[in-house]
């Protein structure tokens, strides 16, 4: 099979998920590129796709799931056969299952998973502090990532139908090593920051001093919890915590304040591999 187009699409408030996303798109060598970013869009109409295109969908991970914000946007999709790569990109913790709750849902809407990879991105909470796998995905996670977009292209040229694959088991993905003693002292942080009843941060902090009122995080909030004209407030009751307002803030006025970061950063110190599936 060789697919005349490969669609990207992809929620990603931090980008790292989107730049993953792109060098697996190219990397496939298809004739065409196009992409359909959920980030920021709050459109409502169904998006049908058919089987002559290769989608590769990329979501960041949320407490151990698919991000809820990327899950609910993704069900306007209805699939018709599509083959997909499917990708979670993590902060260097762990994924958890999110792999297979994002593999049960591209099938449900219709999908047929060809091959599956998970990529680590840095943490949306990582700070120039705090660093939790900063800089990723760096040049070497992105080549790797094109060239896991050539495997997907040569696997799928030594069929002439899906049917002829056989079926994609992304349980047998390798796991990351998870050296145990980080785990349990993270572990034993939460347990100490629930009991200590630290209220936790809900939404940034802005800086009155250094907000231009620019209106860029209010572009940037993949929810609208900011209103324009009002940047300094957060709607605590809609923001998803994704830090997009923060990383993208040109005066550096915003900033997530968060015992996460530390915790992180701490505990999990050690960069983990990527993995992929075909
Ligand atoms: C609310 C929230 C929860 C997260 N939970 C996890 C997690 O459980 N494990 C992990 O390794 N990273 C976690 N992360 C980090 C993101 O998965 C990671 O930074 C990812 O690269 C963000 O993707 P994006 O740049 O496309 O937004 C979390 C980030 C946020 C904002
Ligand atoms: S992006 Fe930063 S400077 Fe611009 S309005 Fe938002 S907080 Fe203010
Ligand atoms: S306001 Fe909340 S949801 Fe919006 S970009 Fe900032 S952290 Fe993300």
């Amino acid at each position: 099979m060789i697919l005349p187009e490969t669609r990207l699409i992809c929620f990603s408030p931090t980008l790292t998920s989107l730049k993953v996303g792109k060098a697996i798109a190219q990397g496939t060598g298809a004739p065409r590129h196009t992409t359909l970013d959920l980030t920021r869009t709050a459109q409502e109409d169904e998006i049908v796709l058919s089987s002559d295109l290769l989608a590769v969908i990329v979501v960041p991970v949320y407490g151990g799931q698919v991000a809820p914000t990327a899950f609910v946007r993704l069900q306007r999709i209805r699939a018709h056969g599509t083959p997909a790569v499917l990708v979670v990109v993590y902060g260097n913790r762990d994924y958890d299952g999110a792999l297979r709750e994002l593999d049960g849902l591209a099938r449900m809407l219709g999908f047929v998973p060809v091959a599956a990879a998970t990529f680590v991105g840095e943490h949306s909470y990582s700070t120039a502090q705090w660093p939790v796998a900063a800089g990723r995905p760096d040049n070497a996670d992105l080549e790797q990532a094109a060239e896991f977009g050539r495997a997907v292209t040569r696997k799928l040229a030594t069929v002439s139908t899906l049917d002829a694959l056989p079926p994609l088991e992304v349980g047998n993905i390798q796991r990351p090593r998870q050296p145990f003693l980080g785990r349990f002292l993270f572990i034993r942080d939460l347990v100490r920051l629930r009991r200590s009843g630290q209220p936790m941060p809900q939404v940034p902090t802005v800086d009155p001093e250094r907000c231009t009122h620019c209106g860029a995080c209010v572009r940037l909030c993949p929810v609208g919890a900011i209103a324009p004209g009002d940047e300094l407030h957060t709607d605590a009751s809609i923001c998803i915590r994704c830090c997009a307002c923060v990383k993208g803030c040109p005066m550096e006025a915003r900033r997530f304040d968060t015992p996460f970061s530390r915790m992180l950063s701490t505990r999990f110190p050690e960069p983990k591999a990527n993995h992929t599936l075909l």
